[in-house]
């Protein structure tokens, strides 16, 4: 059995991923507590403890609009830490395996085209900035897999999912950006994406790692309603007005649709996202 070290073992991905992992890896999991990956010391002691054939790194600074107001806290933890994680990789000879985001990404792309791996980044948010910086960061593990994946949701974690259920316990009508473009996936597809690229193990570099089919936050708002049998009212708005409403959230791109191509070249296939999500609501509302 290979030894996997995996650090933010608590997070709403890292939480599901430990637990799937455990049954085919040695799996050591370890969560701010037990090892914080701003320590580079820490880290370093840790991985010639584990001996790993993989370093997964699920830890971030994740909230998106906290990031614009504590940027320097969380380029320490999204991008500065990640060099720490990576350049233990390289010294303990793992394999390092990073998850980032679509937020890299501007979103100025027609809404028709999607973001393939070797297109520019340029994020419009702080959270994209730091994260970009630890995309950069882990490529210095030479033998690295960064996989971009983009609206998160699972079981374990506080969710845009839960959260609309959750205003539709109590509200009739809910106001949802109905501009902006990308692929909501769940922790459990980008597990299997996860499993199946340490299984093969493809050519070292980023994969475009989401669910399959584009959608908006306002479509996929309705989705979650009809499959959750919820009849609260789903008003689209644009990003203009949703920032009028909250003017300290950040700003957001308009088209983060990630392209697969290069997934699907290396024989991966993610599930399409009204069937995970289905998947999920069987679970989230039982
Ligand atoms: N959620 C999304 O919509 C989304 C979209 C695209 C990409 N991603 C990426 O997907 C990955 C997983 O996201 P997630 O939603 O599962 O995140 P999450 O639930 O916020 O989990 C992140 C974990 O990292 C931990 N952490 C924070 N700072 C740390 C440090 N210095 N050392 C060790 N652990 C630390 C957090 O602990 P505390 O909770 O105690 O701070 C938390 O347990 C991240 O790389 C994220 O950027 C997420």
């Amino acid at each position: 059995m290979k030894n996997v070290l995996l650090v933010g073992a608590d997070g709403m991905l890292g939480g599901e991923l430990r637990e799937r992992l455990e049954k085919i890896y040695n799996v050591t999991g370890t969560t701010i507590e037990t090892l914080d990956i701003t320590d580079k010391d820490a880290v370093l002691a840790k991985a010639k403890e584990v001996e790993p054939y993989f370093i997964i790194n699920c830890a971030a600074y994740t909230n998106v609009d906290a990031c614009e107001v504590h940027e320097d806290v969380a380029k320490k933890v999204n991008g500065d830490a990640v060099l720490n994680v990576a350049e233990v990789a390289k010294e303990v000879g793992a394999t390092f395996i990073h998850i980032s985001t679509d937020y890299v990404f501007d979103g100025k792309l027609d809404v028709d085209k999607a973001y393939t791996e070797d297109m520019e980044p340029a994020p419009v948010s702080a959270y994209g900035r730091t994260k970009l910086l630890g995309e950069q960061n882990a490529a210095k593990a030479e033998k690295y897999y960064i996989l971009r994946t983009a609206w998160l949701y699972g079981l374990g974690g506080k969710n845009f999912v839960k959260t609309m259920l959750k205003l539709s316990d109590t509200m009739p009508e809910i106001k949802v950006v109905n501009d902006q473009h990308g692929s909501p996936t769940s922790t459990t597809t980008l597990c299997e994406i996860i499993e199946q690229i340490m299984e093969k193990e493809p050519a070292y570099g980023i994969y475009h790692s989401t669910n399959e089919g584009f959608t908006t936050w306002y479509d996929f708002t309705v989705k979650i309603m009809e499959l959750a049998g919820r009849d609260t009212k789903i008003t689209p708005i644009s990003s203009k007005e949703y920032k009028e409403m909250y003017p300290q959230s950040s700003d957001r791109p308009t088209n983060s649709q990630l392209s697969k191509e290069k997934l699907h070249s290396v024989g991966i296939y993610p599930r399409a996202y009204e069937e995970a999500l289905a998947n999920y609501l069987k679970e989230e509302l039982k």
